[in-house]
């Protein structure tokens, strides 16, 4: 039988370690017959991702730090060379600068507010900019998102507001790129345990409120988010665009 993704060129952007989303999406994608590119985002990390992207047979790997658009113009270059066509972004990028992530909001400071949308929000447009053009048989774009966009979340703070921007980027460019067959949606993960996690304060805590919490009493599994988005990137989606699933044990409707 036919994998879901044969034939499928995927780009997954923000693998760090074996921790990050981005791998165990990679991996569930790569599962159903994805040939994938990887970016790193600099020389720091650059040896840990070849590492685990050379378990993936075929895998294309390039440099990408998105604040820098001559970059990203290098990567779509190298992406047209080596796929011709791509059928897929999965955007699982986000930074703030710790200080930013603990104590009250209301503190942020300007060139911080800065540094984590343009890390974390604008990085969606910069790439999706450069890569629906390649997407010449349609295609599906995803990024990760977190509740820290639509409630107010202890430290997480300039992140959700740059979550917020994020989402709304996807309804806009979903608006813009759907005459061309191309989707763009938004996963929303519960807290998992990664290098980004960490950089919040007392993020402990919030994971141990949403496994006694949520609807499913436990925490979010990195292999459910890549599942979810497998169905992203695959045409079981195909009527699904500018929208924010949440994989989260259901702790995203909770009230009191
Ligand atoms: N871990 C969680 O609890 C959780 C929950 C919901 C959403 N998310 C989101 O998932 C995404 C992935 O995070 P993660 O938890 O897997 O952590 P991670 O640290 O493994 O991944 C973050 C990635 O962002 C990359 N990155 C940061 N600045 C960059 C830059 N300038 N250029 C290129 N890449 C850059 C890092 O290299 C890293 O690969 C983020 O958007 C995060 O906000 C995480």
């Amino acid at each position: 039988m036919e994998s879901m993704l044969t034939g499928k060129n995927i780009l997954i952007m923000g693998v760090a370690n074996e921790r990050s989303i981005a791998w165990a999406i990679a991996q569930s994608l790569a599962g159903q017959g994805a040939r994938l590119a990887f970016t790193y985002e600099n020389e720091r990390v650059e040896e840990r991702v070849r590492k685990l992207a050379e378990k993936i047979p075929d895998a294309v790997i390039l440099p990408c730090n998105v604040t820098v658009d001559e970059e990203i113009d290098s990567l779509a270059a190298a992406l047209k060379e080596r796929f011709g066509v791509l059928h897929g972004l999965v955007h699982s990028i986000a930074f703030a600068k710790s200080e930013e992530l603990e104590g009250h909001y209301v503190n942020t400071s300007r060139a911080g507010f800065a540094l984590a949308h343009d890390i974390s929000a604008y990085s969606l447009v910069a790439v999706a900019q450069r890569m629906y053009p390649l997407m010449t048989e349609g295609g599906s774009i995803m990024t990760m998102t977190y509740l820290g966009s639509v409630r107010a979340i202890r430290n997480y703070n300039v992140m959700g507001v740059a979550k917020a921007a994020l989402e709304a980027s996807v309804r806009y460019l979903a608006n813009d790129l759907g005459q061309y067959n191309i989707r763009v949606n938004g996963v929303s993960a519960g807290p998992i345990r990664t290098l980004a996690a960490k950089g919040i304060k007392d993020f402990n805590s919030i994971l141990h409120t949403v496994e006694e919490k949520a609807p499913l009493r436990r925490g979010t599994d990195p292999a459910e988010v890549a599942d979810t988005a497998l169905f992203l990137m695959s045409s079981m989606s195909r009527g699904v665009t500018g929208g924010v699933i949440y994989v989260d044990s259901g702790y995203n409707i909770i009230g009191v």
